[in-house]
């Protein structure tokens, strides 16, 4: 596809945003925010698996996911495995951060899927879900015709694009709703941890930005005819 830039290149900007964004969301729970568990009596603890899954499981395994076809020196087959795995990977983690969420909610007595962010989340989740099955089944096994991998390709990677941009969104809406609540009970709106939240949000942001330049650049050359090559 389009953009004359080399797509290897940009991959480096995408690694490099990956870490930094992991980091920041670790260093906010585990620092600022108490830490993670999966049974505790803090419940905060719980909730705060959330936004770790949803952003190094979600955000950054489905984006390098994505950029794995661009940014890989391997042979197709290769690259198609690895593709399907990593979102396979982004998938089940996102899956798991969002069970957190309920969890939380359950044991602490609060409602869930009042907000915006919570029905946009579902809404994700089950495209994602529904993406990585067709896929699955007609790119990988039992595999679809010729004519109907070659029409459903820029399907793909079409819709692929679009829910992962609704996912980076989304995460910003996450990191919105929660520093919110923060700030309303009590921390101070231009103290460490709110231009740490918000600046984890920007990196969040830069990176699917990144991710999507990516996929819309130039593969290396032996990779040119790839999108006919299916
Ligand atoms: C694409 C990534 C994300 C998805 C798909 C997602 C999905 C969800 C879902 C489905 C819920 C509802 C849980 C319930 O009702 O019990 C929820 C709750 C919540 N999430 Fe996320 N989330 C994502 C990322 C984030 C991030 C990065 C944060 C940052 C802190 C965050 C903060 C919250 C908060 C504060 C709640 C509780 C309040 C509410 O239900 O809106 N989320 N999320
Ligand atoms: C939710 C999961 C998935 C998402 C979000 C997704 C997204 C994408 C995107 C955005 C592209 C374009 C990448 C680029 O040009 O750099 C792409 C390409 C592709 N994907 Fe997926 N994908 C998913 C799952 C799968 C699965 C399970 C398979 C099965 C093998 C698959 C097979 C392919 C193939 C064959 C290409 C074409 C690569 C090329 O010819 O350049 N995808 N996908």
């Amino acid at each position: 596809m389009g953009l004359e830039i080399n797509a290897v290149y940009l991959s480096y900007v995408v690694h490099v945003l990956a870490v930094a964004g992991a980091v920041m969301v670790l260093v906010w729970n585990i620092h600022f925010r108490g830490g993670l568990a999966w049974e505790s009596s803090n419940k905060n603890l719980i909730f705060n698996v959330h936004p770790v899954l949803m952003l190094i499981g979600l955000v950054i395994m489905g984006g390098e996911a994505i950029v794995s076809y661009k940014a890989l020196p391997f042979k197709k087959a290769e690259k198609k495995l690895i593709h399907l795995i990593l979102h396979a990977i982004a998938l089940i983690l996102g899956i798991i951060g969002i069970y957190m969420a309920f969890k939380n909610h359950n044991e602490s007595g609060l409602a869930n899927l009042y907000s915006l962010h919570s029905w946009i989340g579902i809404g994700v989740i089950v495209l994602y879900g529904v993406q990585w099955i067709y896929g699955f089944l007609v790119f990988f096994y039992p595999g679809g015709t010729g004519d109907l991998r070659k029409e459903s390709l820029p399907w793909h990677v079409l819709f692929g694009m679009f829910v992962y941009i609704l996912a980076v969104a989304n995460s910003a809406l996450g990191f919105l709703e929660k520093l919110t609540f923060l700030e309303s009970s009590g921390i101070e709106k231009y103290g460490s941890e709110a231009f740490l939240v918000n600046f984890t949000a920007i990196i969040a942001v830069l990176y699917g930005t990144f991710v999507l330049l990516t996929a819309l650049s130039r593969a290396p050359a032996e990779d040119h005819h790839s999108y006919s090559a299916i």
